[in-house]
């Protein structure tokens, strides 16, 4: 197939819901990706915060192959035991903060937190959810209806009931939202949709505390942070901030579409069977790949690695901010999760356009920002190659 051909079945069969990039991707390896005519692109989206140990990964080849030529779905799917999923639980409960003691897996982030805010209502026999301005926490109805954000969900109202809103970082805000109906606060410990905000320790610290007070689960949405994206393993769990749920997805198997949800025992000892469940609740084979990448995370020491990338990154457009002050209004991020915020949305799209045109993915983010994420495994001279041709993208942009 040619690109030209694959773009018109695209445009003809696929639902209408996104303005497509006129790119055909066939092939990649680490950061790099191949379009159908081949020509080369470097990647700094990882597929949305997905591809975090780079494309056509050697340790996942594996582990796709060899799981699938043993199982890809038990029999009887949750109800059997599964090797794949108990190597991937020990592995996975090494990394995560202790006080989490069980995990049940799910296809994507949106489902984990579904599932999530469900059993919160279960657990508290209360109605209510907070979530903050500004989040996303994925495309269902009740997680459109806990995302903070009029685009995502002003054409379906009426959304789910019992759903409530508080400024982002904001304690008194919350302080003053908390009551006795009050199940959940779901919050994403960096916001990454909304635009890379980043909170304090103090006050993930100080959210702990009053949702237990007030008999409040608190569930982190770790989908975007988790897996090493900020550095730390989880930035909760970085922190000592002791949530009752924690939702992962994107990272954790590298591009095989898997999520899961972590609890506390607590949490656990109030659910009973057929509290939930799924078609798929860790199939072996996204079970092997998620395995797979956790191994590699741990192995490389890629936290470390992060930290590292993370701070060369902010350095690099530290010095752009400065050559460019009134095109550029602020640069904020951690580990390998930036976001540089434009002084408006055209300029925004103008420098993400003049990074494709020179063969970079970027993404636009909230209009007036763009939002680097790209593989955590990223060498430091393709992360220099990428910062590049942003610069020259932005200088072009600039004038
Ligand atoms: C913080 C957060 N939560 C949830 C989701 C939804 O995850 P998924 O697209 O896998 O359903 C996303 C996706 O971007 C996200 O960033």
């Amino acid at each position: 197939m040619s690109s030209q051909t694959t773009f018109e079945i695209e445009d003809k069969y696929v639902a209408p819901f996104f303005v497509k990039q006129k790119i055909s991707i066939d092939k990649g390896d680490g950061v790099f990706v191949w379009d159908e005519e081949g020509i080369r692109y470097i990647d700094f989206t990882s597929g949305w915060g997905v591809t975090c140990i780079g494309h056509a990964q050697p340790v996942i080849t594996e582990a796709l192959l060899s799981q699938s030529k043993k199982i890809l779905q038990n029999p009887n799917s949750g109800l059997t035991y599964s090797p794949a999923r108990a190597g991937l639980l020990s592995i996975l409960m090494g990394v995560m903060p202790p006080h989490l003691t069980h995990v049940f897996f799910s296809n994507s982030g949106a489902e984990a937190n579904d599932a999530a805010i469900k059993l919160a209502r279960k657990v508290t026999n209360r109605l209510d959810v907070i979530s903050t301005h500004q989040s996303f926490h994925g495309r269902t109805i009740s997680t459109a209806s806990a995302t903070g954000q009029a685009s995502h969900r002003e054409k379906f109202n009426p959304l789910m009931p019992n759903y409530r809103f508080v400024t982002y970082g904001d304690l008194d805000d919350l302080e003053q939202a908390l009551d006795e109906n009050v199940a959940a606060f779901i919050i994403e410990p960096i916001q990454g949709e909304g635009g890379v905000h980043i909170l304090s320790e103090k006050y993930l610290k100080e959210v702990e505390r009053l949702c237990s007070q007030n008999g409040t689960l608190l569930i982190a949405d770790e989908v975007q942070t988790g897996f090493c994206r900020t550095g730390p393993m989880f930035v909760t769990g970085g922190m000592g901030v002791k949530v009752d749920f924690l939702t992962m997805a994107k990272g954790i198997a590298g591009g095989f579409p898997f999520g899961g949800f972590a609890m506390s025992e607590e949490v656990a000892s109030r659910l009973e069977i057929g509290d939930h469940g799924g078609t798929y609740c860790g199939n072996p084979l996204g079970c092997a790949v998620a395995h797979s990448v956790i191994k590699y995370l741990i192995d490389h020491n890629i936290s470390a690695h992060v930290e590292h990338m993370g701070r060369i990154c902010i350095e690099i457009m530290g010095q752009w901010k400065e050559r460019y002050p009134d095109v550029i209004k602020d640069i904020r991020g951690k580990g390998l999760l930036i976001i540089i915020e434009f002084a408006d949305s055209d300029i925004a799209k103008a420098v993400s356009d003049e990074c494709l045109v020179r063969k970079l993915f970027v993404r636009q983010t909230q209009g007036n920002g763009i939002r680097i994420f790209p593989a955590l495994n990223i060498k430091e001279n393709e992360l220099k190659e990428g910062l590049g041709i942003m610069q020259a993208a932005i200088g072009q942009v600039a004038g």
